[in-house]
């Protein structure tokens, strides 16, 4: 017997192990494709953030990715990479052109690994598990349309269709998109992020709890 389940447990950890090596693997393979594809050109994926002045933000052609496995879902961003809809309302570092949208998409065969890779990328100041999401925060939801000028700069689903900004990225589809754990530490620590900022920092307007409670509304929106 004992013999039985110490080959099982052999078997399960060589397994697990497998599992683990095929993911390094593949993340591997994705930064490859990264780099093949010449998606350096536009985003870097080394943290910390390096822009330390508005020149530095405006030579950017592209977001960072450095922090991307704590901003994104993997889920939403393999299908993303494959069909790259316009999140921004307006294109990159611009308030007056709209976004002409024609990012490049990779196969499916790409987009997997470069997900992986993507969601390596991680920051140690998101913390996992802070935010609590419901299907509905209305004290959050107050503060994005009311209290706090959120919704002046940012699209988001109503009702009907949507409402809101257009100078921030656009909010719709969120709650597929951005870990709610990361909207929380943005808000809370928006230098780490970005050191030059767009958006106004609510550090000392708005409680940590009061933030939990935009972030947990922020992830309700479909
Ligand atoms: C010519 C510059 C350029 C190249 C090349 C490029 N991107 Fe982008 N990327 C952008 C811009 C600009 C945006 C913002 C798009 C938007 O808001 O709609 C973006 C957005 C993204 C996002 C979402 C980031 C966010 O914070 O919203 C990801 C992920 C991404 N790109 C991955 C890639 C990958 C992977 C490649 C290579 C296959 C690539 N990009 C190639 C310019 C580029
Ligand atoms: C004056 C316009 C403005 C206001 C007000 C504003 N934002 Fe933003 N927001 C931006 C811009 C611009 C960005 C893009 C990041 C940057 O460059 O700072 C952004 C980024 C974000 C992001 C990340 C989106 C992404 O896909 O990268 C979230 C989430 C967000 N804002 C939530 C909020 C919340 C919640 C509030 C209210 C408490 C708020 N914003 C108020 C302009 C604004």
């Amino acid at each position: 017997m004992k013999t039985l389940a110490s080959t099982f447990l052999g078997l399960m950890l060589v397994a697990m192990a497998t599992v683990v090596a095929i993911a390094r693997a593949d993340a591997a393979a994705g930064k490859e494709v990264f780099q093949g594809s010449d998606c350096q050109s536009c985003h870097y994926t080394q943290g910390p953030a390096t822009e330390k002045s508005i020149d530095d933000q405006l030579a950017k052609k592209g977001p960072e990715l450095w922090y991307a496995g704590s901003k994104f879902q993997g889920p939403w961003l393999q299908a993303w990479l494959q069909d790259p809809q316009p999140i921004r309302p307006m294109k990159f570092n611009s308030v007056m052109e709209p976004n002409p949208g024609g990012h490049p998409a990779l196969s499916a065969d790409q987009a997997g690994p470069v997900t992986d890779y993507l969601m390596s990328l991680t920051s140690d100041a998101v913390k996992a598990g802070t935010v609590k999401v419901k299907k509905k925060n209305l004290k959050g939801r107050l503060i994005f349309i009311k209290k706090m000028p959120c919704s002046g700069c940012h699209q988001f689903p109503t009702k009907k269709k949507f409402s809101g900004g257009l100078s921030g990225p656009s909010l719709v589809g969120a709650g597929q998109r951005l870990n709610p754990d990361w909207v929380l530490a943005y808000l809370q620590q928006p230098k780490v992020f970005k050191p030059v900022k767009m958006m106004p920092v609510f550090v000392g307007l708005l409680s940590d709890k009061d933030m939990k409670n935009v972030a947990a509304h922020v992830a309700t929106f479909k």
